[in-house]
């Protein structure tokens, strides 16, 4: 029986990617158990290379690592090189790994965890996080449903109730692969899966200021906490900021601490057609009482826990403690 949550990370490493993945090798209450890797914010081998990279600075290189989707289902891919560095992860010249992925692909390896997990206790359950393009999710959904059978659930970083980046409409994961998002969502409440939104509406909310960043660089020229205030500086540097969102990591926070975000239970469907909306997250805040004559378009399959606010203070502590080394029972 586990007594720590068993989590896997969906990733497209990405500078916050590589926060969320620091927080998911390194906290003792977490059971890291597999990453997989698909193309976002960076092209697939940039993404695979970066999330190695990470794990073994975490000194996590038993962690399985599985390369996806090159692609989302029917968009052109574009990255976000522009944000994340032109290597993907804040062109710090970072230590390679000199490993490359295990032989099993994406959507292989997510179904035999899955089903590994399944075949065990409640305890064993895994907790899906997508910080990416959910296109390795739907694939895996619609492939193998079994697999649902070992979620506890899925906790994904996408979408908002209110914003958008990639468009004035869409988030940037949810946009760079619409139709994965709402196969995704569509399985979810087909297949009793439940789900939690870490949207933009709570992204930017937890930050570390550029000088805690400075200090991390000057205290650990290497290892975890090294990498973690150099990513950190990075993005307050290029956009000329004085602090900067953990992004991405706050999702992972958000499964060892539930309690530092408010959500509510809301339908929510992905636009898949729209001129200016495509992408985007719609979310149901209306007042229904579900009388079809009224209202005959009615709502949404999907009932998801939306994230609407966030303890950003408590979040970012959460992490930096933890990339420090100063959570008890920190295992390296
Ligand atoms: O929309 C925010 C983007 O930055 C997403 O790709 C998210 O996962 C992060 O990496
Ligand atoms: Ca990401």
């Amino acid at each position: 029986m586990s007594v720590r949550t068993p989590i896997v990370l969906d990733v497209d490493t990405g500078v916050d990617d590589a926060c969320a993945l620091l927080l998911a090798a390194l906290h003792p209450s977490l059971d890291l158990r597999a990453v997989t890797c698909v193309g976002g914010n960076a092209p697939l081998p940039d993404v695979v290379r970066n999330t190695l990279s990470v794990l073994d600075t975490c000194g996590r290189q038993g962690v399985p690592v599985g390369a996806g989707a090159a692609r989302p289902l029917l968009e052109a891919p574009v990255d976000a090189r522009h944000v994340h560095g032109d290597d993907g992860m804040g062109d710090l010249d970072w230590p390679r790994s000199n490993r490359g992925p295990g032989s099993r692909q994406a959507v292989e390896l997510l179904r035999d965890v899955l089903l590994e997990a399944a075949a065990g206790s409640e305890e064993d359950r895994i907790t899906l996080v997508p910080l990416a393009p959910m296109t390795n999710i739907a694939l895996l959904l619609r492939t193998y449903p079994e697999a649902a059978r070992g979620l506890e659930r899925i906790v994904f970083m996408g979408g908002a109730a209110h914003l958008g980046n990639a468009t004035a409409s869409a988030e940037f994961n949810v946009f760079h692969d619409p139709e994965a998002a709402a196969i995704t969502l569509d399985a979810c409440a087909d297949l009793g899966i439940e789900v939690v939104m870490y949207g933009l509406d709570v992204f930017y909310g937890p930050r570390v200021s550029l000088a805690e960043a400075r200090d991390l660089v000057a205290a650990h020229d290497t290892g975890p906490a090294g990498l973690a205030g150099r990513l950190m500086a990075f993005q307050c540097e290029r956009f000329g900021a004085d602090s900067a969102t953990l992004g991405d990591a706050g999702a992972v926070c958000a499964v060892l601490d539930p309690d530092g975000l408010t959500t509510e239970r809301l339908p929510v469907r992905v636009e898949l057609a729209g001129t200016w909306s495509r992408g985007r997250t719609i979310v149901d805040r209306r007042d229904w009482d579900g009388n079809l004559a009224h209202d005959p378009h009615g709502q949404a399959p999907a009932l998801i826990d939306v994230a609407l606010e966030v303890d950003g203070p408590r979040y970012a502590r959460l992490w930096l403690e933890t990339v420090t080394g100063k959570v008890a029972g920190f295992p390296g």
